[in-house]
């Protein structure tokens, strides 16, 4: 079998992961304007020696959202802390929290649209004046208390945008709405990522991978070690266009990188639905998957190919996704 640098395959995914990820902006690949901006502001920050302006990054799922706080943290030389939203539940977590991170060090919150009410409220005192102020004790013994922090970075990130309030949006010195990438972007983050992989694939092969990533890194790099798994249990130093596309096939990924629930998306839709408009939760329902996985994970791709559309009244398929669906019979 073929040695592979850095690694054994009994090592998980995770660590391959952070392998993959660029360390610095000049690394990082597409979302031009907001590198930019961003890297605007850290340089603005670093100059003054203050904390950098609190930063929200909104988008779907694998487009870099998580890197990008990382990159920050590491060229501002601070430390991060990455929480998640939802594992928050009391205030005194976050106040924990937030009192442990140095001084333009920085908090990372994901997912933070699910961040609970009264935790938000929290923060608003701390991205605004670098106060903690809450409310301890019930009736006449409550007392109001007010705990000074050193200025720290609140970083968010959310998959969506449309359900975080207005007074925690309003917060932020910087809204990043990253889009997906195309496929030459793509492209160049596979020739990037092959290197640290020890693969050499040539230009053509990493194309068909691109192609079929749905404009989305965490998909590329993902596809890009199936195919790494192949090339390694086949003892093949090379691949042809011909066999990559039958490898992301058995995989169960279509030409447009569509995956089966995808395609059970539209065939629903068509046969099921009479070509629609119904409802998300109809439709979830109906797939046995949550409204929230169809409208962060599928629906979005599904969009911006042309192949569904969001009406008032729901989603539809459309001639461009019932002709998929004809030419990527399965
Ligand atoms: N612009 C990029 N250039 C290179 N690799 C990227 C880029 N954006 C994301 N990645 C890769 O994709 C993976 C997913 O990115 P991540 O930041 O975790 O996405 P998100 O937090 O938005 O879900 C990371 O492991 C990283 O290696
Ligand atoms: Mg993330």
């Amino acid at each position: 079998m073929r040695k592979l640098p850095y690694f054994s395959l009994a090592q998980k995914e995770p660590s391959l992961e952070s392998l993959l990820r660029p360390r610095k902006f000049s690394e990082f690949i597409g979302q031009k304007k907001i590198v930019e901006r961003l890297n605007l502001i850290l340089k603005a920050a670093k100059e003054r020696g203050e904390a950098i302006d609190h930063i929200l990054f909104c988008g779907p799922p694998g487009l870099g959202k998580t890197t990008l706080a990382l990159i920050l943290s590491w060229e501002r030389e601070v430390d991060i802390k990455v929480i998640s939203a939802p594992a928050l539940q009391r205030a005194g977590d976050l106040v924990g929290i937030l009192t442990s991170i140095p001084e333009r060090g920085i908090l990372f919150i994901d997912e933070i649209h699910r961040l609970l009410p009264s935790l938000e409220e929290i923060l608003y005192s701390v991205m605004e004046d670098s106060v903690i102020s809450i409310i301890t004790g019930k009736g006449p013994a409550a007392r109001a208390l007010k705990l000074k922090l050193p200025p720290i970075t609140i970083v968010g990130a959310t998959t969506r945008p449309g359900l975080l309030s207005n007074p925690l949006r309003d917060r932020f010195g910087f809204i990043g709405n990253l889009d997906f990438y195309s496929d030459v972007e793509i492209m160049q983050i596979l020739e990037r990522s092959q290197l640290i992989l020890g693969l050499n694939l040539s230009s053509s092969v990493l194309m068909e991978i691109a192609k079929r990533a749905r404009g989305t890194p965490r998909i590329a790099n993902r596809l890009l070690k199936r195919v790494r798994d192949y090339i390694q249990v086949e003892n093949k130093e090379k691949l042809n266009e011909k066999e990559v596309k039958e490898i992301l096939r058995f995989l169960g990924i279509d030409d447009k990188g569509l995956d089966e629930i995808d395609r059970k998306i539209l065939i629903a839709l068509r046969d099921n639905f009479k070509g629609g408009p119904v409802g998300i939760k109809t439709l979830s329902e109906f797939l046995n998957e949550s409204p929230e996985t169809l409208e962060v994970v599928y629906e979005p791709y599904l969009l911006r190919l042309g192949f569904i559309q969001r009406t008032p009244r729901g989603r539809v398929i459309t001639s461009l996704g019932l002709m998929h669906l004809l030419e990527n019979k399965s």
